[in-house]
């Protein structure tokens, strides 16, 4: 979360700062900021705006060294206050300013204790501790002052720091969030980021620091520290020359643009996971004898596992546990050694997931996979192995094409384990090889629901409350519908088993709060039929996902949409359609920012 941009060159570094802050604003865009040095000290430009805003307000300035950052609110509100860079002090001339992603856990007990000392602040933040605990520190040397700053700081952040006093050097160390160090391309200078993307075009070649490094740059010279305080090399590799704009092409938004990518995402998906999967059992992936395997994931990716979790126990007969990543570090488990521990990520960045993957190892499971969409990240880096999902980029907040890529993946997965494990004949395995490769024309056919999906989204426009329920693993789809419902429309959403509902949410059931389900033709449509009678008789409105084959028809208070048909477990692919574009175009209608939902980010690297 948040995003660090900032460096010394030979030329104006403000237009590197604000396409860099173009750039990271899927990591945070509450607010935006930057600070430049000049002959008058330190000067600051902040925003709680986006960059576009920043960026027009910025338009005069110039500098050759200076620090930006995007924020994504964790500590006050998104106010300029609280908006970074942060200074020290905060009367008179400034003399430090920092910028920072992560979150300084015992700022309480640091911001008290500078309290006490005579040091004013001026916003809510957890990171102006930083700014005033290094002014505090600075007897000339700002690597000394930003060293013996961190020894008193605990958390997990990464750091960029500047002081009036020494115009041509940044300092800055990393503890937990990534941060590297970029050569600038072409000329003489120095760059720092949070994310490679800031750095292509203007970085030659970047550094990633490693845990508790801490580095110093002036324009001409670039140093790093180990965490023992060692001088170290870090390794040191090309960076792009350009990044790829993502184009929206005929689309209104990003998230519409990549509803629409499914097919082509889960083809490309299905074949470079079925190819990695037969080229990985040739080798050394063996899962005859995993006795078990705990899926761990957040929020979207999630609902993917808590799917797989089922389809796994029905097709391996091996137990398997869906658990969010946020709980299962911090609460006692029991650990298996022949365990398998698979993560499911978009951004493969998710700190949560990446820290229960590490607490799962330090229990001894040694073995796990990353389902994940980025090849180079920290997950698939901290992994045994990976299957990567090929959804593309995936701009908007709201995950779409990369959620039914992880299924897709998880699946082809499952039919691996089953097969190690004696569950699935051959047979068996290619009919479900088929059916998964029959699955992009199936989807293709669920987008063309578009203008139906569109009328429901028109009478459920103004509803505050909406319900959702699903049986078996279409709870999950339920809560990946109620999910999207909550991020792009702002309507309150909830998800529930069907039948769970007679046993206390049934007393929300009124004319105003509409029920979404989803009900595949399977051997729990009946039962799901009748929960769905008890909200009717509780003049409850229905909106029903049904398999095509089904001939039901919609009444006064009920709504039907045939789905493509599709048998067995990848149903729960084919009606997660449809509650996309609904939640989008709910979205459009109350004109929400569909692609930026208030108060989320991308990319989330605090806990
Ligand atoms: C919802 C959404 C989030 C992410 C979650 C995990 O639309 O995108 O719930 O799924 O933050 O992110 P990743 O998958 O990157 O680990």
């Amino acid at each position: 979360m948040c995003g660090i941009v900032g460096g010394i060159v030979d030329s104006n570094i403000v237009p590197t700062l604000l396409q860099g802050l173009l750039r990271l604003e899927y990591r945070g865009y509450d607010s935006c900021g930057l600070s430049i040095s000049g002959e008058s000290g330190l000067r600051r430009l902040r925003s709680i705006s986006r960059v576009k805003d920043l960026a027009e307000n910025a338009r005069d300035l110039k500098s050759r060294s200076g620090l930006a950052h995007v924020r994504w609110a964790s500590h006050g509100r998104p106010t300029i206050a609280n908006a970074h860079p942060h200074f020290s002090p905060t009367a008179g001339e400034p003399l430090i300013s920092v910028v920072h992603n992560g979150i300084i856990e015992n700022y309480i007990e640091l911001r008290a204790r500078l309290i006490a000392s005579g040091v004013s602040f001026a916003s809510e933040t957890d990171t102006e501790v930083i700014a005033h605990l290094v002014a505090d520190l600075y007897r000339g040397d700002l690597l000394s002052a930003v060293r013996e700053a961190i020894a008193s700081m605990r958390g997990s952040f990464a750091i960029a720091v500047m002081s009036s006093r020494d115009p041509d050097r940044v300092v800055g160390a990393r503890a937990g969030s990534p941060l590297l160090v970029g050569r600038a391309a072409g000329k003489s200078g120095y760059l720092v980021a949070s994310d490679v993307l800031a750095l292509a075009g203007v970085a030659g070649e970047a550094a990633y620091l490693e845990e508790g490094d801490v580095f110093a740059f002036s324009r001409d010279d670039v140093f790093i520290l180990s965490a023992e305080g060692k001088a170290v090399e870090r390794h040191w590799f090309a960076v792009s020359s350009s990044v790829s704009t993502p184009e929206l092409g005929p689309f209104q938004h990003f998230m519409q643009k990549e509803i629409f990518e499914q097919p082509n995402a889960l083809a490309d998906t299905i074949d470079g996971v079925q190819a990695d999967l037969v080229t990985a059992q040739r080798g050394e992936w063996d899962f005859g004898d995993v006795d078990s395997v705990l899926l761990l994931a957040c929020g979207t990716s999630f609902h993917a596992a808590k799917i797989a979790a089922q389809w796994i126990e029905t097709h391996c007969g091996i137990v398997a546990n869906a658990e969010i990543a946020s709980e299962y570090k911090y609460r006692v488990s029991v650990p298996g050694p022949n365990r398998l521990v698979v993560t499911v990520s978009q951004s493969g960045e998710t700190i949560d997931t990446l820290t229960a993957l590490r607490h799962a190892k330090r229990l001894g499971m040694t073995r796990s996979i990353a389902i994940c969409n980025v090849g180079t990240s920290a997950l698939v880096r901290e992994s045994d192995r990976h299957l990567l999902t090929r959804a593309g980029l995936e701009v908007g907040v709201a995950s779409t094409k990369a959620f039914t890529c992880q299924l897709a993946a998880l699946f082809a997965l499952t039919l691996a384990i089953g097969r190690a494990q004696g569950r699935l004949s051959e047979e068996m395995e290619r009919d479900h090889l088929t059916q998964l490769q029959g699955l992009p024309d199936k989807v293709s056919a669920a987008l063309a629901l578009e203008p139906t999906i569109i009328s429901w989204a028109q009478a459920l426009q103004r509803r505050e409350h909406v319900l959702f329920l699903g049986r078996g693993i279409h709870y999950a789809v339920a809560m990946e519908g109620a999910l999207k419902m909550k991020e792009v429309s702002y309507i309150h959403a909830d998800a529930y088993p069907a039948g769970e509902l007679k046993h206390g949410p049934l007393a929300l059931v009124t004319p105003e709060v509409p029920i979404v389900a989803t009900a595949p033709n399977d051997e729990l449509f009946e039962k799901l039929y009748s929960n769905l009678q008890e909200v009717r008789a509780r003049r409850g409105f229905v909106y029903l996902l049904v398999d095509s084959d089904l001939s039901l028809e919609s009444d006064d208070d009920l709504r039907i949409l045939p789905v493509p048909l599709q048998r067995g477990p990848l149903a729960a692919i084919l009606h997660t359609i449809p509650l996309q574009l609904l939640a989008y175009h709910i979205a459009c209608l109350r004109q929400t920012d569909v692609d930026k939902p208030r108060n989320l980010a991308k990319s989330l690297t605090v806990e």
